[in-house]
């Protein structure tokens, strides 16, 4: 396909969809915000005064909703390799999540307190040869639960984007067995001829 058939296509699709029309007359950034919102009314994740680590947070819309959600009491640390205009009671990371300076960086805005949430909208730049993109969906998802493992606290969740492909079946396996329950969530905001989906892991046992 050319790229400007694709284009055309995207514009159609944008102009079609009721998710683009609702955001634009909302203040948030992105209509990515509807797929948390889905799943946060479903699976009630959040809670006033929890601290929550937004991981792959431009433009921030995710971060907008949980920053609401936990209140003024809660927090959230939003990092992005992405500059993001700031958005009140947000501490927000400029960097990229795979280099260890960035994770040193948001382990220090952490802090001793530790977390309740990890969630991660977090999507490599698509190259097109899907084995290599791939790999490198299921390595950004492995450095987040790496992050999991070290800040939340017990009894915490952790959320995740994934894209159905290789490596999947194995990483969900992996979850089963640092947390109580696993479950694939498809919000309606998630276009459904996408292979993207999230997986939401509850309650790590520490
Ligand atoms: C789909 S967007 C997130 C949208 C966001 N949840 C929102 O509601 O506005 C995915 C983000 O992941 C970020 N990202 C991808 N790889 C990253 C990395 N290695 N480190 C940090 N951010 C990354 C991209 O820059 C992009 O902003």
């Amino acid at each position: 396909m050319s790229k400007s058939t694709s284009s055309k296509r995207w514009l159609q699709r944008q102009g079609k969809d009721p998710y683009v029309k609702k955001v634009r007359q909302s203040h948030y950034r992105s209509r990515a915000v509807y797929k948390l919102q889905e799943i946060d009314q479903k699976r009630k994740l959040f809670k006033p005064g929890q601290t929550v680590i937004d991981l792959g947070a431009a433009p921030g819309s995710w971060s907008q909703y949980v920053a609401e959600r936990v209140g003024a009491n809660g927090k959230v640390i939003a990092l992005d390799i992405l500059s993001m205009e700031p958005i009140e009671g947000v501490i927000i990371i400029e960097g990229d999540f795979t280099e260890q300076a960035t994770l040193d960086n948001c382990l220090t805005n952490i802090g001793n307190s530790g977390a309740d949430l990890v969630i991660s909208d977090m999507a490599p730049n698509i190259t097109g040869i899907r084995d290599a993109d791939q790999a490198k969906t299921m390595y950004l998802l492995e450095l987040a639960l790496d992050l999991a493992r070290q800040v939340l606290n017990p009894g915490g969740d952790l959320l995740m984007k994934v894209f159905e492909g290789a490596g999947v079946d194995d990483f969900r396996k992996e979850l089963s067995q640092l947390f109580q329950r696993v479950s694939n969530e498809k919000p309606a905001a998630s276009r459904d001829q996408s292979r993207e989906f999230y997986i939401l892991a509850r309650h790590i046992n520490i």
